[in-house]
């Protein structure tokens, strides 16, 4: 199914062409409009090139738009134009219209890509030994919907964990587990509570000098791969991974490939050899640096004064790999906008390097806000410390089993459909308030708001989904709708709602079209939203089922049961591809 907007762009490309042969690369602008479904206002931009166009005095606009709708290529898409001075307003043909709803309930959607890509994006990405906290947990959700999006529409995603899995704070992990449990080779200890772990070695780093210089031999020993050491950082890291898998579990996150900061140690060497002998490196106190030549820029520190590497290599072995092995044609990072600065200067020293090509290599940043608790200060507990993810999840789980008790849903449900339910309302809530907001704004954490069901809130749009659901189940209809629309002809749809509906819901392929552009996934959200809204608009006017007269005969409008499973249909995808259950019930 191909994005309308794209359809009408190449009609309009044509329809320039073929007015102005002469005129080179000029492509149409197509638009949603409020006068009509499209608008294509292109006369406007082509009046500022009348001298190439060959006109002579005063440009009409409403001229140059009547020559394009009059050159426009036959086609079954538009239904008619009207030219309103240099606007050309759109209206779709209903045909094609009921056609393309037959063709979602027949075949689903699935669209056509220009050109298949490669892409690596790289989110969630924790470290070891450290609480996985909200920032995090946004990467995590907003990397997930952004991966759904481009494998749905084709492109070949591969999703990495950039885990935290190396560095000097290994250093004083590794010294604090050699001297606590000696015989950790023989016997692995159980660290229940790596956080307490981490902190117990912190305090010792900070107050023990000695203990500051075995730290630092650990972490020599640990970079020149020592068995034992290896044994011991392994230990740890599988520790945290464990807990990290629980938080992929809960909210349903897969796929995820680690290739964590570790796997880049020997690359990490090469890239220094190669940057060094390229004299691209500037030796200060000791340590070596690369400048990019921005203006005010903090340069990367590449090698540290005592031999180690720092994040900045780590990056930067990182992304040479992503374009030269992984073959990358877009790589993208969902990181928080704290990480900006970091990111952005190892994109422009990569391009200096030669690591990749920009003309032929996208690199982005898809950069988030912090978390805010409800009175927009930063998200912490009672007691100052960060949030732990599992509590706040284990919250979210409770209050949405009080919301699904207060209207009663236990009464209805089973015991086993309403654990079903609260998990999907609890994880799906947590994930559509984050995915909701325009990302790069800071986002306020409220679970009072996110579990509201009157606004755009996962929780309205399960409910409106279920409430679809059970419309078409209280038709009787046995017989598969897809068989139904297999065997319909035609779709006719007179009701200015039918119609409505109808033509709001062939609009998703653009929107999917536009965030993998524009990496922002709030559109999707208002999408389905407003979907939702206008379904109710339609079903208050439109019955699916209808009385004949006073007798308790009833009527099956069929086109309108086919208009409401081709809703439900959209509006399925779309949550799935938010990374949201979907429940039966609810
Ligand atoms: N581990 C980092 C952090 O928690 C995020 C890594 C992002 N990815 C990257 N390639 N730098 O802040």
């Amino acid at each position: 199914m191909e994005a309308i907007t794209k359809q009408l762009q190449t009609l309009f490309d044509e329809a320039i062409n073929i007015s102005f042969p002469n005129l080179k690369d000029t492509h149409a602008t197509i638009r949603p409009s409020v006068h009509a479904d499209y608008q294509c206002n292109s006369a406007m931009g082509l009046m500022k090139k009348a001298k190439e166009l060959g006109i002579e005095g005063k440009v009409d606009p409403k001229m140059l738009a009547e020559k394009l709708v009059s050159n426009l290529p036959e086609n079954n898409l538009i239904g008619s134009n009207s030219v309103d001075k240099g606007f050309i307003n759109i209206h779709i043909n209903n045909e094609y219209v009921g056609q393309k709803v037959l063709s979602i309930l027949k075949d689903g959607v699935s669209m056509k890509l220009d050109k298949k890509e490669k892409v690596v994006i790289d989110y969630s990405s924790p470290n070891i030994a450290k609480e996985m906290h909200v920032g995090h947990l946004r990467s995590t959700i907003i990397g997930d919907c952004l991966a759904n999006i481009l494998e749905f529409l084709g492109h070949d995603v591969a999703r990495v964990n950039h885990l935290g899995d190396w560095g000097t704070q290994f250093g004083m992990l590794l010294a604090h587990l050699t001297e606590k449990f000696p015989d950790y080779l023989e016997n692995p200890p159980a660290i229940g509570d790596l956080q307490k772990f981490y902190q117990e070695s912190k305090k010792r780093f900070d107050e023990d000098k000695e203990f500051q210089k075995r730290a630092k031999d650990s972490v020599v020993k640990l970079q020149s791969k020592e068995p034992s050491f290896i044994k011991a950082w392994k230990l740890i890291c599988d520790i945290s991974r464990e807990e990290f898998s629980k938080i992929y579990e809960a909210l349903d996150i897969h796929g995820l490939v680690e290739y964590g900061e570790s796997f880049y140690q020997d690359m990490m060497i090469e890239v220094v050899e190669d940057l060094k002998s390229r004299n691209l490196l500037v030796e200060e106190e000791g340590r070596w640096m690369f400048f990019t030549g921005k203006p005010k820029e903090v340069p990367l520190t590449i090698v540290k004064s005592d031999g180690g590497f720092t994040y900045d290599t780590s990056d930067m072995a990182c992304i040479r790999y992503r374009v030269n092995v992984q073959k990358a044609d877009r790589v993208i990072y969902v990181v928080d906008a704290g990480q900006e600065t970091h990111l952005r200067t190892i994109f422009a020293a990569a391009k200096i390097a030669g690591y990749y090509d920009p003309d032929k290599v996208k690199t982005e940043f898809v950069g988030f806000g912090v978390v805010l608790d409800d009175k927009g200060k930063k998200f912490k507990t009672r007691s100052g410390e960060s949030v732990k993810l599992r509590e706040l999840l284990e919250e979210g789980i409770q209050r949405a089993e009080q919301k699904l008790k207060e209207k009663e849903r236990d009464k209805v449900l089973s015991p086993e459909e309403l654990e079903v339910a609260k998990k999907a309302v609890a994880y799906g809530c947590i994930k559509y308030s984050d995915l909701a907001q325009d990302r790069i704004k800071d986002y306020q954490f409220s679970f009072d708001r996110m579990l509201d069901d009157r606004g755009n809130t996962a929780v309205y749009l399960l409910y409106s989904l279920a409430r679809i659901r059970s419309i078409i189940r209280k038709t009787g209809i046995t017989k598969p709708i897809k068989e139904i629309a297999s065997e319909t002809k035609e779709l006719v749809l007179n009701h200015p709602r039918e119609l409505r509906l109808a033509k709001f819901l062939l609009k998703f392929p653009d929107v999917i079209l536009q965030i993998s552009e524009s990496l922002a996934p709030h559109g999707l959200c208002s999408f389905l939203f407003e979907l939702s809204v206008i379904f109710s608009e339609f079903y208050e006017q439109c019955y699916v089922i209808e009385k004949i007269g006073e007798s308790d005969q009833v009527k099956i409008n069929m086109e309108r049961v086919l208009l409401c499973e081709a809703t439900a249909y959209i509006l399925s995808l779309g949550l799935k591809l938010l990374g949201i259950k979907l429940v039966e019930k609810l």
